[in-house]
């Protein structure tokens, strides 16, 4: 069976900076995939090179068993790679529906009707149907998070890019966010997850990955990459502090909810 998402040997570099080096890997439908990493390691980079938002100097990336590496972000969403960004930018005096419509119609490329339908039930998978319509410059950090995933998945992706979506929130906030997103997957979308909040990760997803330095330092089973010497190695000096990885690891294995929400606050 043909991979959802197939990066063959991709590289990019900001003059001396090696963003993403010869990168090779490949998902599936529904898969679920997790990427930590400390600052500065090529994350949002790759989420860059995968969206569009960035063009490679080299390799090739498919999707869906097409080559898409010189499509623009723009296109690729329609192919169905839907993403939210590390600083959102919702539009503040716009409601949190018409928000979430507009992803549909410009993102998603989908035409009134469906537009409707897609932004709703956006909406709905979130948790945000009782705010509709509130503007976005109201909404709480939480609500905020809801709204960039919702204005991802009203794109209708499938394939789904979240880039540190976790980041500022409580543990109980944490867990409401995992189980979003765990029922956006259940629907079929694959989730790429990028975060420092390293316990979201190893509840929802079956892949972890480590990036640094543009490259896979780690790649596998969460527990089996969190207990790489390599992979803590790179932790170390970096804002994931070596005590988060510990409370990870401590954690039931990935998938199993209802988990008593972890006492210790993770940073991020
Ligand atoms: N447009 C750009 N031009 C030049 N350098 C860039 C550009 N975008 C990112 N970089 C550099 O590329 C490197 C990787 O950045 P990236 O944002 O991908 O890291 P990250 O792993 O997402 O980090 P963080 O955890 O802080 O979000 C950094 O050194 C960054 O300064
Ligand atoms: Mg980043």
């Amino acid at each position: 069976m043909t991979a959802l998402l197939e990066l063959d040997g991709v590289t990019k570099r900001f003059g001396r900076v090696v963003i993403a080096e010869n990168l090779s890997f490949s998902v599936g439908a529904g898969d679920t995939v997790g990427i930590v990493g400390p600052n500065g390691a090529g994350k949002t980079s790759l989420f860059g090179l995968i969206s569009g938002d960035l063009a490679p100097g080299a390799g090739e990336i498919r999707f869906s068993g097409r080559t898409v590496t010189r499509l623009d972000a723009a296109s690729r969403c329609r192919l169905g790679i839907g993403r939210t960004y590390q600083v959102p930018r919702p539009f503040a005096d716009m409601t949190v529906f018409e928000n979430v419509l507009v992803a549909a119609q410009q993102g998603g490329g989908l035409r009134r009707r469906a537009s409707y339908a897609a932004a709703a039930e956006a909406l709905e998978r979130t948790g945000l149907g009782g705010e509709a319509n509130v503007a976005a410059a109201r909404l709480g950090l939480l609500q905020r998070k809801r709204l960039e995933i919702a204005r991802a998945v009203a794109t209708r992706p499938a394939l789904l890019l979240l880039d540190e979506v976790a980041g500022g929130l409580t543990d109980p906030e944490v867990t409401v966010l995992v189980e979003i997103v765990r029922g956006i997957n259940a629907e079929g979308t694959a989730v790429i997850w990028i975060e420092h909040v390293v316990r979201a990760l190893t509840a929802l997803v079956t892949r972890l990955i480590c990036l640094s330095g543009g490259q896979f330092v780690g790649d596998g089973d969460p527990a089996g990459v969190l207990a790489n010497p390599k992979v803590r190695e790179v932790y170390l000096g970096s804002e994931v502090t070596a005590s988060v990885v510990e409370a990870a690891l401590e954690q039931e294995p990935s998938g199993q909810p209802g988990r008593e929400p972890d006492p210790e606050r993770s940073t991020s």
